[in-house]
């Protein structure tokens, strides 16, 4: 009986522990700003991130997903936007809002509420930055798997970073280590790779189900591997830096066109007179990966000699229903087509029927960040989001 007591106490506790809001922050750590003179090339790098992106009005898509989800979900923007800073904004001082808010934000009397006070914070507008990550005291990977973001994690007390170094000094702020920086930083990156979840609960994103155990660390190769430098540029050894083994911060990934070349590798031959494409995928995790509605393409241009005869393409994403049967964007999604992406160390093949007299088939490999039918369905302008980003290319002789 005492023992049952104890382990529903100690349940009670981990969960509390887990799904608080962010405390509030002193003004001495309010943003990255108040980092930079001592820790100047990690901010630098930081900015140039899609991490630093993932605010509603930094990011057109992010932006016009929530818009979206709202307007077709007929809830308050603000409470789509409380859902998804979970992840991505987890700095935000509410976790939840419930009818009662969406009763004030439909006669207008929301704008003194704690949800609005809390979006409007200027501390959430640098998305997912130092004070988010090296704020985490706690990863409760207990908890169920659809706990994600700030529903997954406690907080240090203001003024106390978490990180890699067991022997840090600082005369600004506390530090305390953590295995989730040092040992196995990945533990980290899944608190919100993973589990990402359409509003009706179907999954559509998870990187840490796909990943398969290497060596190699996320943070190899979207931060890079360890190297020389310092982790602080304050002279704290014998009037100078000190030097440590160190990262770069920042985590590139699909948006940078130069990540893609050679990202997968090519396989072209003919078997039955077909033309056979096999992508090879020599990565931890399936490609794409993370969020939906992204998108491979393969193009196959057939030549006589010089001469252009066709162009055949074909486009593996993957396109989400609603409710109603109609196409929609991956958070409103009810269902899904065949998952098409690339396995982690693995490897997919798609056929196409070669046009008669060619005497080559040059095939090239791209990615985009968005299908066509969800760019069009968000009405997206940036140009980013409709790039074609080069992969691999190989010419096949008939
Ligand atoms: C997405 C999470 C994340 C964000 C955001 C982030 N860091 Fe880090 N940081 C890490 C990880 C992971 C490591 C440890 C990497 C390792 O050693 O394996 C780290 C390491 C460090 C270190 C120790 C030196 C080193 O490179 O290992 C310092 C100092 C640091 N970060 C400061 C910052 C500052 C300042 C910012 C804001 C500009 C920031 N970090 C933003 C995840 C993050
Ligand atoms: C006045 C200088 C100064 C300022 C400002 C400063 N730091 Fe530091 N920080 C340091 C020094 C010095 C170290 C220790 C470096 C070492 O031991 O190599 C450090 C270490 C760290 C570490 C590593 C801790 C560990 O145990 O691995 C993190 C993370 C960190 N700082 C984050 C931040 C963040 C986030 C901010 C902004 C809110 C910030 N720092 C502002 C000087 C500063
Ligand atoms: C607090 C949640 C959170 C944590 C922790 C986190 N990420 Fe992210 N990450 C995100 C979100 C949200 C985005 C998308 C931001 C956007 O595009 O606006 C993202 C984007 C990325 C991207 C894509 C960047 C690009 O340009 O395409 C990479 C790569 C990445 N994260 C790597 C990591 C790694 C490595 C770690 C662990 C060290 C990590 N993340 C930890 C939430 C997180
Ligand atoms: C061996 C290197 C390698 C490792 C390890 C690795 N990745 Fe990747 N990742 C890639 C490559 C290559 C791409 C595709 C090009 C790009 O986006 O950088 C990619 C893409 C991504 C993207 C962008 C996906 C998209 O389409 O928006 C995210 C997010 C990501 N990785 C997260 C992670 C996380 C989290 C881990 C750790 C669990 C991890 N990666 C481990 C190589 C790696
Ligand atoms: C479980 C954590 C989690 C939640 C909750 C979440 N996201 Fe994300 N989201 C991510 C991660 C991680 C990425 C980056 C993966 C990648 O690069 O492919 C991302 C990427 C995105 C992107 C692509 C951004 C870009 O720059 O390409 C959009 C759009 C997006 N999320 C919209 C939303 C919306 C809208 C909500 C709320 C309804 C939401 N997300 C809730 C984790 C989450």
């Amino acid at each position: 009986m005492l023992k049952a007591g104890i382990a529903i106490l100690a349940a009670c506790i981990t969960l509390f522990g887990a799904d608080e809001a962010a405390p509030q922050l002193d003004p001495k750590y309010h943003d990255s700003s108040k980092c930079k003179s001592c820790h100047t090339r990690i901010v630098g790098e930081w900015s140039g991130s899609y991490h630093a992106m993932s605010h509603y009005d930094s990011n057109e898509y992010l932006r016009a997903s929530m818009d979206y989800v709202g307007r077709k979900d007929r809830r308050s923007l603000n409470a789509i936007k409380v859902q998804c800073a979970a992840c991505h904004n987890p700095r935000i001082a509410v976790t939840e809002t419930g009818m009662d808010y969406e009763i004030q934000a439909a006669v207008k009397l929301d704008h003194l509420s704690d949800v609005n006070k809390a979006l409007e914070s200027d501390v959430l507008s640098e998305g997912i930055n130092c004070l988010v990550c090296h704020n985490v005291d706690k990863i409760h990977d207990n908890l169920d798997e659809t706990k994600r973001g700030v529903h997954r994690i406690s907080w240090n007390p203001a003024g106390v970073m978490s990180g890699p170094i067991e022997d840090a000094k600082s005369p600004y702020h506390k530090v305390q280590y953590r295995d989730f920086f040092g040992k196995d930083p990945k533990r980290l990156c899944f608190v919100c790779h993973a589990n990402d979840r359409a509003v009706g609960g179907m999954v559509i994103a998870d990187t840490q189900k796909e990943y398969q155990e290497t060596k190699k660390q996320c943070a190899d190769c979207h931060m890079s591997p360890k190297k020389p430098g310092v982790a602080s540029n304050l002279p704290i050894a014998d009037g100078k830096p000190k030097e440590r083994m160190v990262r770069e911060h920042g985590f590139i990934g699909a948006h940078t066109e130069s990540m893609w070349e050679g990202a997968l590798t090519l396989d072209v031959a003919l078997r039955n007179k077909a033309l056979l494409v096999t992508m090879k995928n020599a990565n931890p995790h399936n490609i794409p990966t993370g969020f939906g509605a992204r998108e491979l393409l393969v193009e196959v241009s057939y030549l006589s000699g010089s001469k252009l005869l066709k162009t055949q393409s074909m486009s593996l994403t993957t396109h989400y229903t609603d409710k109603r049967g109609n196409p929609t964007i991956p958070h409103l999604a009810e269902t899904a087509t065949e998952e098409l992406s690339i396995p982690a160390n693995g490897e997919r093949t798609v056929k196409f029927t070669p046009v008669e007299g060619a005497g080559t088939a040059v095939v090239k490999l791209y990615y985009r960040l968005v299908n066509d039918e969800v760019r069009d369905l968000l009405g997206l302008k940036e140009e980013i989001w409709s790039k074609k980003m080069f992969i691999d290319k190989v010419t096949y002789r008939f």
